[in-house]
């Protein structure tokens, strides 16, 4: 397999340590919303990370996973497999979390009906997210420090 080098191991570096925190305080959030009820304490882990992500996604995965394009990478599609995956589930989790956003945003108030239809949804982001970032701790791993 031809090993890809990115550029610019420090911001690599930085956007590893805000992803860690991101979902950690996802967890946090399920933790408390979920299995504490505080929803306070959830809607208030959910808008600031939504946030943060979006910025570390768009301003830096997406230009560095269009580069490792430009750069061969869907050349050797199985050798590449993780980053592959991690860009198209990457891309699945950042949407649902972004439509749940959306949806408790306009529906202020959290109706318990709603709260009851989300659940499925919010329960497949968290997985969608962990998998997500499993497979970006790989990707940072092989591409940076190997
Ligand atoms: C929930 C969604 C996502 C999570 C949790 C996540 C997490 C991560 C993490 C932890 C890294 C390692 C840090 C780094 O190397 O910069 C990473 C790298 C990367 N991600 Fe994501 N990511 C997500 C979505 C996406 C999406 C949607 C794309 C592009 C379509 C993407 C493309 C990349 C690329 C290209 C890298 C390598 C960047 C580099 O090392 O220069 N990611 N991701």
């Amino acid at each position: 397999m031809l090993q890809l080098t990115l550029p610019a191991f420090e911001i690599a570096l930085i956007v590893m340590i805000v992803e860690t925190v991101i979902v950690s305080v996802l967890f946090v959030g399920w933790y408390f919303g979920s299995r504490q009820m505080k929803y306070r304490i959830h809607h208030g882990a959910v808008y600031s990370i939504i946030l943060a992500h979006v910025l570390t996604v768009s301003l830096w995965m997406i230009p560095q996973g269009l580069l490792l394009v430009s750069m061969g990478l869907l050349n050797d599609p199985i050798g590449n497999l993780y980053q592959i995956l991690h860009d198209i589930i990457g891309l699945l989790a950042v949407s649902l979390g972004a439509v749940l956003a959306l949806v408790f945003l306009i529906k202020r108030g959290m109706p318990l009906k709603l709260l009851k239809k989300a659940r499925p949804f919010m329960i497949l982001t968290l997985i969608v997210w962990a998998l997500a970032f499993l497979l970006g701790l790989t990707s940072f791993i092989i591409t940076r420090l190997l």
